[in-house]
């Protein structure tokens, strides 16, 4: 998408979790970028910041706790203990687990 100031906004859309919130980046000079990039960052609510991360360091993607709920939960060998569903990481399939909400 480009925008008539001038800048490039690179929107990148999970396919697995096409309900999250995307990535964007912004691209253009700085002086422009910065501020569409403070109104749209105080345009998405605080909850929509992904609050989980995938402990593989060569992997750290980042999750929002419902969508990787959502994730786990669909997998064919899901498995579950207490309050906690154990999966892999969509990205890099190492072991993963999260809450159930
Ligand atoms: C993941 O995070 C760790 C710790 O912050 C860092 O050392 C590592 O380089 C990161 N890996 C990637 C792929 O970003």
């Amino acid at each position: 998408m480009v925008t008539s100031s001038g800048i490039s906004l690179l929107i990148v859309i999970n396919p697995l979790m096409p309900t999250s919130v995307p990535v964007c980046h912004y691209l253009g000079p700085e002086r422009i970028v910065e501020p569409v990039r403070a109104k749209f960052n105080k345009n998405i609510h605080l909850e929509a910041i992904p609050e989980m991360t995938c402990d593989n360091p060569k992997c750290n993607q980042s999750f929002h706790h419902a969508c990787l709920y959502e994730y786990i939960r669909m997998l064919p060998d899901v498995r579950s203990s207490f309050n906690k569903l154990f999966g892999e990481c969509p990205y890099c399939c190492k072991p993963l687990w999260c809450t159930v909400l």
